[in-house]
């Protein structure tokens, strides 16, 4: 995967999944190995961020290499400088470019002009490091990923496009259950169902978070309300009322199902107060998982030199 980009999970093949996870797996074992010494990397966010951006530069650090945190206002992209120039400059400068965008055009336009990798450190409309991150943590709490099947509740948005996708690469059973109007799009489910196929995945869609959770070896949800859509909040909080991971819906799924949320939570939203809390909750060891896969994803792509 030397050079090329991280957009999308559609970018992936199962082999690089796996690689990416084996890899994240054998760095959390080690800690720190200085696989990218003097590399440099350029964290460009147009959103707010904790983990993402946190994790990123710890990564770097703990590879023997650097981070440049870069907000919306030092750069500007497309305002104070177009988004072609700045991939261009900052090619010359850094190894890598972590993007965080409203648009995912945004990316696919810096990827274009960029002669380093870039990654997509979350779009509208995907989160690939948040899933493979996810996988991570499902893989080390049930031992493989196959045949486990994985309930997602709530918004059809960035990290459920992701999570569907990586899903159906990797042979897990997903199932999806949003409000109507808030669903995955048609054509992603066409993409996961074509890839399922290969992989014995599947994939279920439905407006019943209950028919989602029941036997589930999973329980995921996000926020309502993504970062850009502010000014829906009063409606979305309308529309996804049942679509809660509270104790009667954890009741449903396996007792040893886990609870999953890529953070930040809104308690008493999308998750009851208490249940990122319980005893069956993994939030935290997603959070920390964001930064192994974050090493493996840089260790994998990022080893040109400049
Ligand atoms: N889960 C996640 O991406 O968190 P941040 O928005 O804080 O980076
Ligand atoms: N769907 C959320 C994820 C945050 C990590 C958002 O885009 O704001």
């Amino acid at each position: 995967m030397e050079g090329k980009d991280l957009l999308s999970i559609a970018d992936l093949t199962a082999e690089d999944a796996w690689r990416l996870l084996r890899l994240a797996r054998d760095l959390k074992q080690v800690g720190a190995r200085p696989l990218l010494a003097g590399r440099s990397l350029a964290l460009v966010f147009e959103k707010p961020s904790l983990r993402t951006r946190v994790s990123f530069d710890v990564a770097m650090y703990q590879l023997g290499g650097h981070a440049i945190y870069l907000g919306p206002t030092e750069v500007g992209l497309g305002q104070r400088e177009s988004v072609t120039d700045a991939a261009r400059v900052l090619s010359r400068f850094v190894n890598g470019i972590v993007a965080r965008t409203f648009k995912q055009s945004t990316i696919e336009e810096l990827a274009r002009y960029a002669t380093v990798p870039v990654i997509n450190a979350l779009s509208d409309e995907e989160h690939p490091c948040q899933a493979l991150g996810d996988v991570l943590t499902v893989w080390e709490h049930k031992g493989d990923m196959h045949g486990v099947t994985l309930a997602y509740v709530g918004d059809g948005n960035n990290v459920a496009n992701s999570l569907l996708y990586l899903a159906a690469l990797m042979g897990v059973h997903i199932r999806l259950a949003s409000p109507p109007g808030y669903e995955v799009q048609p054509e992603r489910v066409a993409w996961a169902t074509a890839v399922a196929r290969q992989s014995g995945a599947s994939i279920t869609l439905t407006a019943d978070p209950e028919e989602a959770a029941r036997g589930a070896d999973v329980l995921y949800t996000d926020v309502w309300t993504s970062m850009g859509q502010e000014e829906e909040t009063a409606i979305r909080r309308v529309a996804f009322a049942r679509y809660q991971i509270d104790q009667r819906l954890l009741s449903l799924a396996r007792p040893d199902a886990l609870v999953m949320h890529p953070l930040p939570a809104h308690h008493g939203e999308e998750v009851a107060p208490g249940i990122v809390d319980s005893p069956q909750s993994v939030v935290f060891d997603q959070a920390e998982n964001r930064l192994h896969i974050q090493k493996a994803i840089l260790a994998e792509l990022l080893t040109a030199s400049p």
